[in-house]
């Protein structure tokens, strides 16, 4: 039976990967959380453990990023069972939310509401995430996991130029708010080089976390002081809010590209969703055949495409009725690649639906162009377990806002609501009625960790970037397509489309003068960037190579690769 099955897989042109791995691997966006789910592995950890581990040192070692005031999607790979399973800690809009919460009278956005203090923050997951990953799927106590968190926050970690950047821009809210000046600023101002950021409040949040699970943080002495704090600096929380919040385990979005299977986030995430549309859309070509200019011309119109449908039909699908299976079908893609042409761009506004209501709500705010805050990891155990996840406050140190007592900084995860039809979000991104704010309702995100799988080995992959996440997901895929090695995947310069605005967006060397002028041509608009984007951490296994890593020289994360000696 064994035999026949095997071989009818093998006729089937479906992987077996009976065997494991050789050695473990880890890419995070810092190496204190690297060396955090290291040592969990190698005292006998799984890989569900070291994403806990690594999950809260990275809520302590990059504030700016994630946290327990925050949200992710921790995509899993139980190697045993062949499972694959989406986590989603996504934050969860309070009880007295509504849609127009951050209007004016007159249906105005209210500049910064959705972005700065405490009535931007959702009801964070990540706290609910860690704990439902230690209770179903780790082999070790809740209690270990968290200790190399706990003893980073109590002993602090040093400022790098990361930092730094960070917290210059974001340096106004955190100023406004002493809790958080007190912890991430240093005499009120960016802290020096090297200067290190203590965290016992924290870790003290940590510990009980550690010792009562959900009820550590979602009930009792936090819970109090979250609530508290947040009512008094004009947020709506209540404590049934985190008494209420659940994650939710959905079915990833899976689909097929050339030889290759595709597992990624479902809603409300629009990661996966996209990704199927844009690669199925260029399935239809022969990319290797053509020139640099057309494969771009050609990538770009896929991506206009499913950023439309992005911004019209996705949401929270437990709220809005998301044609998932529609929009992932192949024929879906057949059909929108039909109105494609090899030689000219088609102008979004030639698409049918949503439109730009506004120029853009957050007009003082700077974009956070650099897309380096957010924040991945990708982890391989020796059994060949896997976790790809990203998590995120959104905005560089989320909404600036601390609660009092806790040392929790709170996301600014609301403003991934369209807080109003047609007017962009800090990302550009426009939306529609699927991703309207209610109660309880999960703001539609770009996150996408993913897997790939070929009948040669798996890949695990993301990163943070707001709106050009999906998008840098494809690069790193269409890489791995051309066997490039996991160091390209995430060197690769970027460039991207998102339907709104009408521009091709790249980083100044994705495109030659020549090819820039090529693409202005055939009609595309252009816009070079100031800065890099994206950091981007992935694991490949290669059953016959074996297994490496890489993490985005952009930015300061680690990648390593290493042996786990086996018990006797
Ligand atoms: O969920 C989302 O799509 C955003 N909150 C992610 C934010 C992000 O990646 C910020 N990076 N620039």
């Amino acid at each position: 039976m064994k035999h026949l099955l095997l071989l009818l897989s093998l006729l089937l042109n479906v992987s077996v990967n009976a065997q494991t791995p050789s050695q473990a691997a880890i890419a995070t966006a810092h190496p204190l959380a690297t060396q955090a789910g290291k040592t969990i592995l190698q005292s006998g950890g799984n890989a569900f453990d070291a994403a806990i581990a690594i999950t809260a040192t990275l809520a302590v070692v990059e504030p700016y990023s994630s946290g327990l005031g925050g949200g992710g999607f921790w995509l899993l790979r139980e190697q045993k069972q062949h499972k694959t399973v989406m986590i989603d800690g996504r934050e969860m809009a309070p009880a007295k939310a509504h849609r127009d919460m951050y209007l004016d009278q007159d249906g105005q956005y209210i500049a910064k509401s959705s972005v700065d203090g405490a009535l931007a923050a959702g009801i964070p997951g990540t706290v609910a995430a860690m704990v439902h990953l230690a209770e179903k799927y780790g082999n070790l106590p809740l209690q270990q996991v968290l200790q190399p968190a706990i003893k980073q926050a109590q002993k602090g970690f040093p400022v790098t130029e990361h930092y730094q950047k960070m917290a210059r821009f974001r340096l106004s809210v955190l100023q406004k708010y002493k809790t958080s000046a007190d912890i991430f600023l240093q005499n009120n101002d960016v802290p020096e080089l090297g200067y290190l950021i203590v965290q016992k409040e924290l870790a003290q949040t940590l510990k009980l976390i550690a010792q009562h699970g959900n009820a550590g943080f979602y009930k009792g002495h936090i819970a109090n002081k979250l609530v508290d704090s947040v009512k008094e600096n004009k947020g709506i929380w209540q404590l049934s809010d985190l008494k209420n919040y659940t994650i939710k385990e959905r079915e990833p979005v899976q689909f097929h590209y050339r030889d290759m299977k595709i597992t990624s986030v479902p809603p409300p995430s629009s990661g996966g969703v996209a990704l199927a549309t844009i690669l199925q859309i260029l399935q239809n070509y022969d990319l290797q055949s053509l020139d640099e200019v057309s494969q771009t011309h050609l990538a770009v119109e896929a991506m206009r495409r499913a950023y439309r449908d992005r911004a019209e039909f996705l949401g929270d699908n437990d709220f809005a009725n998301v044609p998932v299976e529609r929009l992932t079908h192949i024929r879906y893609a057949d059909g929108l690649k039909a109105g494609i042409r090899l030689d000219k761009a088609m102008p979004s506004s030639d698409l049918p639906g949503i439109r730009s209501a506004t120029k853009k709500k957050n007009a003082i705010l700077k974009h956070s162009s650099e897309g380096q805050d957010t924040t991945h990891f990708s982890v391989l155990d020796t059994l060949g377990n896997m976790v790809s996840a990203t998590m995120s406050i959104n905005y560089p140190f989320g909404s600036g806002f601390t609660a009092k007592g806790t040392g929790v900084l709170l996301n600014d995860e609301m403003d991934d609501f369209s807080a109003r039809p047609g007017t962009p979000n800090v990302y550009g991104l426009v939306g529609a009625e699927a991703n309207a704010i209610a109660p309880g309702k999960r703001p539609l995100s770009s996150m996408s960790p993913t897997l790939v799988e070929t009948n040669k080995g798996m890949a695990l992959l993301g990163t943070p970037g707001g709106s050009r996440i999906i998008t840098m997901v494809l690069l790193a895929i269409l890489e791995l397509e051309k066997n490039a090695s996991v160091q390209q995947w995430v060197t690769r310069p970027r460039f991207h489309h998102q339907y709104l605005p009408d521009k091709i967006f790249y980083e100044k060397n994705a495109l030659s003068k020549e090819q820039v002028s090529q693409l202005e041509q055939m009609g595309h608009q252009t816009r070079v960037l100031d800065s890099d984007y994206g950091n981007m951490q992935v694991i490949s296994w290669d059953y016959k190579m074996g297994v490496q890593a890489a993490s985005d020289p952009r930015v300061e994360g680690q990648a390593v690769v290493f042996e786990i000696p086996r018990k006797k």
